[in-house]
């Protein structure tokens, strides 16, 4: 997010941070993300080798609109299927979950790293982190050191539940910060 915490704009990331996005991508590759249908859109297609879920009410919308990446995609309403088995999902593999109570994310969440090799990270945006940052252990942060005129989409308020524990990267134009949730054990421990 910028000084202001913007994180977009007109559905755009509003900065250039090739840096950062390598970061993004060594941190989460070979792993599952999880987004909104707004942020799948604004990328257009899914990273690839990362196991893609993208949340959406309306999932045959997906489904119709994108029938390349979602035709076959598993469909998930409930916590029964998927979550019990990801690590049997091969890599690439494109899910699109339709979670309207977000049990889909606090089952994947609270699964044990012990019986699962993958980790899940939350790649936004904003209405989604909003929903899932209660479930989640930690936080990796890029602070972008500028302020942003014209966002309309902004990371919301975690300052009173996570702890900061380590500046991981700082840069003249942005910071890597880990935080930890101050009460949900950690999944990495
Ligand atoms: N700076 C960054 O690192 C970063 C990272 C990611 C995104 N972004 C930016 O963030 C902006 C998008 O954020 P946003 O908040 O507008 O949208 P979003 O969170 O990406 O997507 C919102 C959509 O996700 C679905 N959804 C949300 N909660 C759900 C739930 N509980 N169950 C099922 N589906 C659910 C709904 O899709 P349906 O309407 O289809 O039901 C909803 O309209 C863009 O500007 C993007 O560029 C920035």
């Amino acid at each position: 997010m910028s000084l202001n915490r913007v994180i977009g704009a007109g559905n755009k990331i509003p900065w250039h941070l090739p840096e950062d996005f390598k970061w993004f991508k060594k941190m989460t590759s070979g792993h599952v993300v999880i987004m909104g249908r707004k942020t799948f859109e604004s990328l257009g297609k899914p990273l690839p080798n990362r196991i893609n879920i993208v949340l959406s009410r309306h999932p045959g919308n997906l489904q119709r609109d994108f029938p390349e990446t979602f035709g076959n995609a598993w469909v998930g309403r409930g916590k029964t299927q998927f979550p019990e088995r990801p690590h049997q999902f091969e890599l690439p593999k494109v899910g699109c979950a339709a979670a309207v109570d977000l049990r889909i994310i606090r089952d994947f969440l609270k699964l044990d790293p012990a019986s699962s090799p993958l980790e899940f990270f939350i790649a936004g945006g904003a209405q989604v982190y909003e929903q899932s940052l209660p479930f989640c252990s930690d936080l990796y942060l890029t602070l972008v050191k500028r302020e942003v005129e014209g966002g309309d989409a902004f990371f919301p308020a975690f300052e009173e539940k996570f702890d900061l524990v380590e500046t991981i990267r700082e840069e003249p134009e942005f910071k890597i910060l880990h935080y930890q949730h101050r009460s949900l054990f950690s999944l990495k421990a």
